[in-house]
């Protein structure tokens, strides 16, 4: 199909993630490399609803590879999410001569994205950004390494206080409606045990190994709480409750979503703009772009706003064989 786009948007919608200004950076220059030109729009749905929308050029995206959040901004739009809404946004798309959107955020951004294309025939490709990775289509989103390193670094230090101090630790992560990050960070931390959505917890054996392993001379636990499952200080006062040991508990929130990115975020988000505007040059929209297996992988926008891990219980069995 010959390719009728001269002129794409690029936004940030959602939660931020370390990696979205890679991804702008990306599509932007390699859009500008194909001769397209690019219009930045600003905080995500809710700008584009405000017309807040800025020519990008090479030099717009310079030093922002190594940076957190999103120099585009970021926000989630009530407003676009009605029918009216996504019209209207459609509408101001068309009025800036914008033939084809680059979205880049998590499952309600792909869903608004979905609406533009389905019901208004606008040419979107997503880009999958949260640091949830709950996402389907790519092994990871962009964010959710760095996220993982970020809770780590903080969960290591809280162990050494654990230790010091002989207390048991609940740390909640955070995640959404996934038990992603909860788990990796637990397995990486070589936590003693982890709560997630994906699977039931039985709280009596957990009280019972601590209590078992308190009587053996274990003097310190680190519990970590998906957000998506309990409350770390829900957690916590149980645990005292049923076995009379302290605990302290520790909410690490929107750290997780900022500072610079990882290695792999970099990457990823890098070689995600460039393959997002490949799809629009070919004509392809409608779609999501991930990496899957080290390679590029394309699905329907519309099957990719929800992913469910299937691994989860035998990683929390390797968990629990390990401690
Ligand atoms: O989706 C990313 C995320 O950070 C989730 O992990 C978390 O539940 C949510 O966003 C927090 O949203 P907000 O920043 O609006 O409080």
């Amino acid at each position: 199909m010959a390719n009728k786009i001269k002129k794409i948007g690029i936004l940030t919608s959602g939660g931020d993630g370390p990696g979205m200004n890679a991804a702008i950076r990306s599509a932007v220059r390699y859009s500008l490399h194909f001769g397209l030109e690019v219009a930045g729009i600003m905080r995500g749905y809710q700008g584009l609803m405000e017309n807040d929308i800025m020519p990008l050029n090479h030099r717009s995206v310079s030093n922002i590879i190594n940076r957190g959040g999103t120099i585009l901004k970021t926000a989630r739009s009530k407003e676009f999410a009605t029918t009216d809404g996504v019209a209207r946004a459609a509408d101001i798309l068309r009025r800036n001569n914008i033939d084809a959107l680059v979205a880049i955020g998590g499952d309600g951004t792909y869903k608004g994205a979905s609406c533009l294309y389905e019901n208004h025939g606008i040419a979107v490709v997503g880009l999958p950004g949260t640091i949830d990775n709950d996402l389907n289509g790519t092994d990871q989103t962009i964010g959710c390494s760095t996220a993982i390193n970020t809770a780590l670094e903080s969960i290591d230090k809280i162990r050494d206080t654990a230790q010091s101090m002989e207390r048991i630790f609940v740390v909640e992560v955070m995640g959404n409606r996934s038990g992603y990050i909860a788990m990796e960070v637990a397995l990486a931390a070589g936590a003693e045990d982890v709560i997630i959505p994906e699977r039931s917890f039985d709280y009596e054996t957990m009280y019972k190994g601590i209590k078992e392993g308190n009587a053996k001379g274990k003097i310190s636990w680190i519990i970590v709480v998906a957000e998506g499952a309990a409350r770390a200080q829900v957690v916590a006062e149980n645990i005292t409750k049923s076995i009379g040991l302290e605990t302290r508990y520790v909410v690490l929130g929107h750290v997780q979503r900022g500072g610079t990115p990882s290695g792999q975020d970099r990457i990823l988000s890098t070689r995600l703009g460039a393959a997002a505007v490949d799809l629009l040059l070919n004509g392809i929209y409608g779609r999501a772009v991930g990496v899957l297996q080290d390679k590029i992988n394309v699905v329907e926008l519309k099957d990719a706003t929800r992913r469910v891990h299937e691994d989860m219980g035998r990683r929390y069995d390797l968990l629990k064989i390990l401690t």
